[in-house]
């Protein structure tokens, strides 16, 4: 599909129905050898859609996830996100682009260790112009969803490993992003946690927003439409999974996209850089 429109980030131009398009994408990584992370990956992700990703340890899984989040720039090829060439716009347009579009899970949380839960996961909102009561409220809801409505008030260091996921987890959603990103998200849920992450993953995928999973658990990635595997920096192959208790078809526009009535991200406007993870 052609992503050349010069639309804004709203994405109304050609690439309307793509969330996400990499193009020849390389990253290399130099320290003395040379590291291909990614040797030329062509991948497009329709809009709306759940795509799990998997391959060993060191296949370029959060290369791609990085790059896709708009955290860092190919050696070679073009990444095209909500009709965006991440590598043309200016740093300041990027962190836009990922504070208004994009919610990411890190493989490594990233919490801000000297905030509370409840304003690691308000923190995205600075973006949006809305007040901080409203902030926190939406806040506390994710809070809740994600089981820690009890823990609002502790610092990273006074929650558990799977705590500090599922913060990161309510921070990445708290914008009602159209594209998610989780790197790993379940790694240390126990069953029954890691149950609800995904059903929530479910809801906001049965809302039309793009989900974007990298795993390692089989039963995790199944949850998905499709799973693309990874394997030494290359696409082995991808697998369209029959979703059976997923609608073929699910609309293509934003304008459904609301989890739990809070805020929405259609009237986000230019806020101040400075609220990067
Ligand atoms: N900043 C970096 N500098 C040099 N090499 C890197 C850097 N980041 C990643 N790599 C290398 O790129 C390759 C891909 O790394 P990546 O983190 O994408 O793997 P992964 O598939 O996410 O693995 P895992 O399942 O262990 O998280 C690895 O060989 C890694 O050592
Ligand atoms: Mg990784």
């Amino acid at each position: 599909m052609a992503t050349s429109g010069s639309g804004g980030t709203d994405g109304d131009d050609a690439s309307i129905g793509t969330a996400v398009a990499l193009e020849n994408v390389r990253k290399t990584y130099q320290l003395g050898e040379p590291v291909h992370a990614l040797d030329g990956v062509s991948l497009e992700i329709p809009r709306g859609s759940y795509t799990a990703i998997m391959g060993p340890s060191g296949s370029g899984k959060s290369t791609l996830m990085n790059l896709v989040g708009c955290l860092d720039t190919p050696t070679e090829g073009t990444v095209v996100v909500d009709g965006e060439d991440v590598a043309a716009l200016t740093d300041r347009e990027r962190t836009t682009l990922r504070g208004t579009t994009v919610g990411f899970v890190f493989q490594t949380f990233n919490l801000m260790p000297r905030l509370t839960a409840l304003e690691n996961v308000a923190l995205p909102q600075l973006f949006q112009d809305v007040d901080r009561g409203t902030r926190r409220e939406r806040a506390r809801d994710l809070l809740e969803r994600v089981g820690l409505a009890d823990r609002a008030d502790h610092l990273p260091n006074e929650l558990s490993g799977g705590q500090r996921q599922r913060v990161a987890l309510a921070r990445a959603l708290v914008n009602d992003p159209a594209l998610v990103l989780a790197d790993e998200p379940s790694g240390n849920l126990d069953t029954e946690t890691e149950a609800d992450i995904l059903d929530l993953f479910a809801e906001f995928h049965d809302a039309g927003t793009t989900m974007i999973v990298v795993t390692h658990e089989r039963h995790v990635a199944e949850r998905a439409e499709r799973i693309v595997h990874l394997l030494d920096g290359t696409l082995e192959r991808i697998e369209e999974l029959d979703g059976s208790d997923e609608g073929a078809s699910r609309p293509a526009g934003e304008g459904s996209r609301s989890i739990g009535g809070g805020a929405s991200p259609s009237d986000a406007a230019d806020g101040d850089d400075g609220a990067s993870s």
